[in-house]
């Protein structure tokens, strides 16, 4: 799939003003910092449709971004930073968790994990709490291009050999680097089929 537009739409923190229009929605989620803006970036070709932090806790809000006027994606705050006050951590993640359990257009939420990193019980907990909200996920390992490819290997099978204590299979797995553009055909590829699939559905 060609992405030949991309529109920044809406940002808020309430469910009840996200766009109406009953269109395939794909959600980026994850730990403050792990890349979900760049990636956003890197799949519609734009240097800064999401906006992008060295620091993390860039993205406070629900974003929404329309995509080829046929579907959205949405990128989401980061969970999991330690600078947000407690205060605010719980008000941030209160409208997270509602968008994800109550956002009846949301297909697919797209959970991304830092490859560098041993899996961290944030990201094991929340995989959790999806699947116990029968939520669809899939994974997605970013920055790829800061490991080398033996390393990347190891690191993931650790994950797996520790998500399947908790899993029966292990979810849909994407690999990418908003560096160099990796995984951007498979995640593109991916969207459409489901897209494809919504439509015969109905
Ligand atoms: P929050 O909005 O704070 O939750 O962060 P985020 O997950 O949206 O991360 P963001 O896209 O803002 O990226 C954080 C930092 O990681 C930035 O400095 C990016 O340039 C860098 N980064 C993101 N993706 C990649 C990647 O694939 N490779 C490399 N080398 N750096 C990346
Ligand atoms: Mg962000």
């Amino acid at each position: 799939m060609k992405i030949k537009h991309a529109e920044f739409i809406i940002s808020n923190t309430d469910i009840t003003k996200c766009p109406k229009e009953q269109i395939p929605e794909y959600a980026f989620i994850g730990r403050s910092n792990v890349g979900k803006s760049s990636l956003i970036n890197m799949l519609t070709n734009r240097k800064s449709l999401a906006k992008t932090s060295g620091k993390p806790g860039k993205t406070q809000l629900i974003n929404h971004f329309k995509i080829n006027k046929e579907w959205f994606l949405v990128d989401l705050p980061g969970y999991g930073y330690a600078k947000v006050s407690k205060k605010d951590r719980s008000a941030f993640t209160k409208f997270i968790y509602e968008y994800l359990e109550k956002r009846t257009e949301l297909i697919c939420t797209f959970v991304l994990i830092d490859c560098r990193h041993e899996p961290q019980k944030i990201d094991v907990e929340f995989m959790q709490w999806l699947g116990e909200k029968q939520i669809p996920f899939v994974i997605i390992f970013t920055k790829i291009d800061k490991l080398s490819k033996s390393k990347l290997e190891k690191n993931l099978e650790v994950y797996k050999t520790e998500m399947l204590k908790n899993w029966e299979e292990m979810p849909e797995i994407f690999l990418s680097s908003a560096e160099k553009g990796d995984g951007k055909d498979q995640i593109l590829k991916f969207i459409c089929k489901t897209n494809d699939q919504i439509k015969n559905m109905l």
